[in-house]
Order: C-alpha cells, then structure tokens, then sequence
C-alpha cells in the first residue's frame, strides 16, 4: 500500500493541512561528534519531503542537567523551557543516535526523562549511526523508553554502519541512493503517523 497518499481536500480545516512540524534531535554532544554529519545529510533529504517543516534541536545545545529536579536553577530552567516548548510544539520526532557501548548516549536519555506530555501521542522515527552496529542496538533500546513515554516508534531506520567511512570530507554520503531511499521511507512512515495522531489528539486530547 503506497502510504505517501494524503488527502489534500480543501474542506479539510487549516491546521489539519499545515506542514507536519518534526523536530530532529541530534542526540551525541561529544567533542569531535559526527552526528552533525549525519544532521545536515537527514535535515536535506527531509527539506525536499513535502508537507514537513524541521527543527533541530541539539543535546549539546540543550545542555540540560543530568539531575531531574522540580527547581532547577534559573539558567538551567531558562535552557529548559526554551527545549520543552519546541518539543511541545512538535507532532512527530526524529532522533538521531550513535552507539555508545550497545545502547545510546547519556545526554539524549537526558532530553527525553526531562519531559513526558511532549511526546505523548506522537511518532518518533530513528537514524542511527556508530560503528559495526549502525546504531541498531541504540535505536531498538530507545523503542523501550519511548513506549514507556506513551510515543509511537516508526518501524524503518535509517542505520549507517561504519559511519565515518560512508561520507566524504564535504559530508556527501558516497553511495546516496540507498540511503535516499531509507530516509524517504522513513519519511513517508513517520508523516503517516505524525498526521494522522495530530488529527486524532485534535479530536481527543489524549489522556495518558
Ligand atoms: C563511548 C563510545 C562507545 C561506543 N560504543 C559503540 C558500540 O557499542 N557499537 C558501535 O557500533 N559503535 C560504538 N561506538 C562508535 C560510535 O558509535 C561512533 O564513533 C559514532 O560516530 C559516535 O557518534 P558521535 O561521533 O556523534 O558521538 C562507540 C563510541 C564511543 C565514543
């Protein structure tokens, strides 16, 4: 079944035809990442998908306490608020994770625990990258967390192996059309949902 096929009725009210607002999370904060690597090639192939607007929103950026605290000092809660209201305004969510030691990193599993009602009911898609794992294992621990937070996971990845190797100094991936390939078919998965629960929260709020 080709999923791609979204209505387009002009019957249908404004904010059920506004571009899908997807925020891609770029979960590594290491000194020397790659994962800005993997950012940019993800936020191209998405800017030429119709009916999507991006934001990305970085864990380095973020720099959110690892303490989860109801009073978090005021530069802290300025940092916070600032995260929390792009996520909250979000129908769907990309994460964007490497491998560190068969899961993923410490500072993404931060971004996530620091919220809950900002990923209720939304679908979250995944591109993972590391080493000989392609981020998989990172990707399917996240599956876990992200049920327990009420979100939808997205079934097809996008997976790099070896990462490093598959893209050249100027970040071009060296063998594009299988990659192309793997992100429209996330794409296409993660509108599907992304619309059809922004349709459903707007006509039910959803009661976790
Ligand atoms: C602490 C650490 C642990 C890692 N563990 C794994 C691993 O278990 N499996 C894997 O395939 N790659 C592993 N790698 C390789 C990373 O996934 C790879 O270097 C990736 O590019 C790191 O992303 P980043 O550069 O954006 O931080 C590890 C790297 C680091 C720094």
């Amino acid at each position: 079944m080709d999923i791609t096929a979204v209505s387009t009725s002009s019957t249908l009210p404004a904010a059920e035809t506004a571009p899908l607002k997807v925020a891609v999370i770029l979960g590594s904060n290491r000194d020397g990442r790659f994962g800005p690597v993997v950012a940019d090639w993800f936020l191209a192939r998405a800017a030429k998908h119709p009916g999507i607007a991006t934001d990305l929103i970085d864990v380095a950026e973020a720099d959110l306490p690892t303490a989860i605290t109801f009073s978090p000092r005021p530069e802290e809660a300025a940092r916070l608020g600032a995260v929390s209201a792009r996520l909250a305004a979000a129908d769907a969510f990309v994460v964007l994770t490497p491998e560190y030691n068969h899961s993923f990193p410490a500072p993404l599993k931060t971004l996530i625990d620091w919220h809950s009602a900002e990923w209720q009911a939304k679908p979250v898609a995944f591109v993972g990258y590391g080493g000989i794992s392609g981020g998989l294992r990172a990707v399917e621990q996240l599956r876990q967390v992200f049920a327990e937070l009420h979100a939808v996971t997205v079934r097809d990845t996008v997976s790099f192996h070896n990462a490093g190797a598959l893209f050249d100094d100027e970040g071009r991936h060296l063998d594009p059309e299988p990659a192309d390939a793997a992100a429209k078919t996330l794409l296409d998965q993660l509108v599907w949902w992304g619309t059809a629960l922004r349709d459903a929260r707007n006509l039910r709020p959803y009661g976790a």
